[in-house]
């Protein structure tokens, strides 16, 4: 019910247009944590696009997630500055620390991990956020700590 809720208040929100696909995607993950596959078809028929193009641009942009998140999510930063700083490095020990593989949640569904593009701190790398929450000079330390204070 609160997924057709949501569909209906974001697919109001959003009349038909050209360029109107990408803001209505983001506004439902907003609201739901997640584009899930099943409202496709009510996207396409709305912007009068077919269901291919819609689940192409879910599936084209990795920010669009098709399930719903773990109760915590780690975006950790893999664009150029956070690279150059060890985000690589820092991914890994989070893959491990946590137990899942980036773009996956963890099996007791506590935690998402997600790799992301920037997150506009390069000059502060490598970068993550938590929760929403943003973290500059990260180390492998750093994340451990933040982490066991999540109770990760
Ligand atoms: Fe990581 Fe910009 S490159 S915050």
């Amino acid at each position: 019910q609160q997924t057709n809720d949501s569909l209906a208040a974001v697919l109001a929100a959003h009349p038909p247009a050209p360029g109107a696909l990408l803001p209505l995607l983001h506004a439902l993950q907003d609201s739901l944590g997640h584009v899930p596959p099943e409202a496709v078809p009510a996207i396409a028929e709305h912007l009068n696009l077919s269901r291919a193009e819609v689940h192409g641009v879910i599936s084209y942009y990795h920010f669009f997630r098709q399930q719903p998140p773990g109760r915590a999510v780690l975006q950790v930063c893999r664009a150029e500055a956070c690279q150059s700083r060890g985000a690589e490095a820092l991914l890994a020990h989070a893959e491990a620390r946590l137990g899942c593989t980036s773009h996956s949640t963890r099996a007791d569904g506590a935690v998402t991990l997600e790799p992301v593009y920037c997150l506009g701190l390069c000059a502060s790398s490598p970068a993550l956020m938590l929760n929403e929450r943003l973290h500059a000079r990260m180390s492998a330390a750093k994340l451990d700590a933040l982490l066991e204070k999540e109770g990760l």
